[in-house]
């Protein structure tokens, strides 16, 4: 009992903290949108800086890195519950409602996982510890993380890379959504099929979103 128990409770915390870092996905994605739409790059840098040096974001960059390590480590110790409590004859019984990527969480998230840390290398960890330009934006230097961004996908194979770790993305988030919802106990037969639909929207929209980054800035180089 306890057993189970504690599987509920894994699954309560690993749902919250998924829908924690769809929240962040979210932010992301819209200040890595200016690039786009300003493409002076003077926006995104405004929005890198206050990201960077805001007291109270800071705070919530230590929550997201838990958040991350929390879902990754609960989703693992989960899914090998799952291999160990379930038997091999129910993997053959018939139609259960899940979604197609739903048997595959734990391979999309181990792909996003790995390539992650490829990403906050070229990123995350330049700007924290490394030499970034700098740029005058209204009387005042900041760093130039646009440029660093920009020159980034001038590279194809860079570019491939994101779209198929922002692929993985997508049809991690295909599933987790309304898989979140019923971690939480929210589901009710009535409105599955919203959550079906709010989660492919999800997916596509901030899969496909972030694409356009890379892809749109190869392009128009
Ligand atoms: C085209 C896609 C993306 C671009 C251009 C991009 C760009 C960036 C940049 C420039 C930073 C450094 C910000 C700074 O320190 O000032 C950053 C940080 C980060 N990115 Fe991304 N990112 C993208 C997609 C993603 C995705 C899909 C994820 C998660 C699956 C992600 C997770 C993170 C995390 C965890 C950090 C460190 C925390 C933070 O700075 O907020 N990024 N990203």
């Amino acid at each position: 009992m306890a057993f189970k128990y504690s599987s509920v409770t894994k699954k309560v915390i690993m749902a919250l903290a998924g829908l924690f870092l769809i929240s962040f996905l979210i932010v992301h994605l819209s200040i890595n949108l200016l690039l786009l739409f300003d493409k002076s790059g003077e926006l995104f840098n405004l929005a890198a800086h206050f990201m960077a040096t805001n007291p109270v974001i800071q705070v919530f960059q230590i929550v997201l890195f838990g958040g991350i390590f929390l879902h990754i480590i609960l989703g693992i110790i989960l899914q090998i519950q799952n291999w160990l409590a379930r038997p091999k004859r129910y993997k053959v019984e018939g139609y259960s409602q899940t979604s197609f990527f739903s048997k595959f969480m734990i391979h999309t998230g181990a792909v996003i996982l790995a390539l992650l840390f490829i990403h906050l290398s070229d990123f995350f960890f330049r700007a924290k510890f490394g030499e970034i330009g700098e740029v005058l934006i209204g009387g005042n230097w900041y760093e130039d993380m646009a440029t660093l961004v920009i020159e980034e996908f001038k590279e194809l194979p860079e570019v491939l890379m994101y779209v198929v770790w922002l692929l993985f993305l997508g049809f991690h988030l295909d599933h987790a959504f309304h898989s979140a919802l019923q971690s939480l106990g929210l589901n009710h037969s009535k409105y599955t099929p919203v959550a079906f639909g709010i989660s492919r929207a999800l997916a596509i929209l901030i899969a496909g979103g972030f694409i356009l980054i890379p892809v749109l800035i190869y392009i128009n180089q």
